[in-house]
């Protein structure tokens, strides 16, 4: 079943230790917003902290390295990640995905670690603003989809999908409701397409831009599970108002 709003943020590289006072603040409001679920995304070195910090919302990690373990410098497993505390992970950021040149076939391989470590995983698509001027942007994120979800017989109630236009991201040009009510109808029938019934049971987030001020127009639109949260998760003030709207 679909059932709470699922607001997540993700505070991307952005956090020390004196940004854990905002992650507690969360924590203490998220008691009273029973309606929405909460989670935050920190830095990989802020996990543990976080997860001391915050008992009632999720906390999970921003990336991992599809591998169990090994000769992998710099790199973080989703095991070790979850031994810190995390209990999801996002997987497929735009911005991993340029900064780092990740392909659909590597996303994919991280989704099913997150998977088999017993995690929940948040799998992001997106298409770029030269695609949906071209008229691309459903078939780019079919693609995505295609290539970066884990297997169909994975367990659909553990995935999440995150729909982030790359345009909308950190810009201020939020998707219209129209937009987005089309793109996750399409990711919707294509969750169908490869998980069957499973495939409604997949939440889709949205995520690009989204504020206190456009998150409930945002949130009503069907389809619209919840909210993937960069620039306004930074603060408990701003990221509360979006989970105020949501509720
Ligand atoms: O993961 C979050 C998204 O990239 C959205 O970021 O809210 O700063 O636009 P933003």
């Amino acid at each position: 079943m679909i059932t709470r709003p699922y607001v997540v943020g993700n505070w991307k590289m952005n956090g020390t230790r004196s940004m854990l006072a905002e992650a507690r603040a969360i924590d203490r409001a998220a008691e009273r917003l029973i309606k929405v679920e909460v989670a935050l995304a920190p830095p990989a070195t802020l996990v543990h902290a976080c997860r001391k910090e915050a008992t009632l919302i999720g906390i999970g990690a921003q990336d991992c390295h599809p591998a169990d373990g090994g000769a992998h410098t710099g790199d973080i497993s989703a095991a070790m990640l979850k031994d810190a505390g995390a209990g999801f992970i996002i997987v497929g950021h735009s911005e991993r995905r340029a900064d780092h040149g990740e392909s659909d076939a590597l996303v994919k391989r991280k989704a099913e670690a997150a998977l088999a470590a017993g995690m929940t995983v948040i799998v992001c698509v997106g298409e770029t603003a030269a695609e949906r001027d071209a008229g691309k942007a459903q078939a780019i994120v079919s693609k995505q989809l295609e290539g970066s979800l884990p297997a169909s017989d994975s367990p659909a109630e553990q995935i999440t999908v995150a729909y982030e236009p790359v345009w909308a991201i950190g810009t201020g040009n939020t998707a219209t409701p129209a937009d987005v009510g089309a793109m996750h109808g399409h990711i919707r029938a294509e969750l169908e397409r490869i998980y069957g019934e499973g495939g409604a049971q997949v939440r889709i987030l949205y995520g690009g831009s989204v504020k206190p001020d456009n998150a409930a127009e945002l949130l009503a639109v069907e389809n619209v599970g919840g909210a993937l949260v960069g620039g306004a998760s930074l603060t408990a003030e701003s990221f509360l108002g979006i989970i105020v709207a949501a509720a």
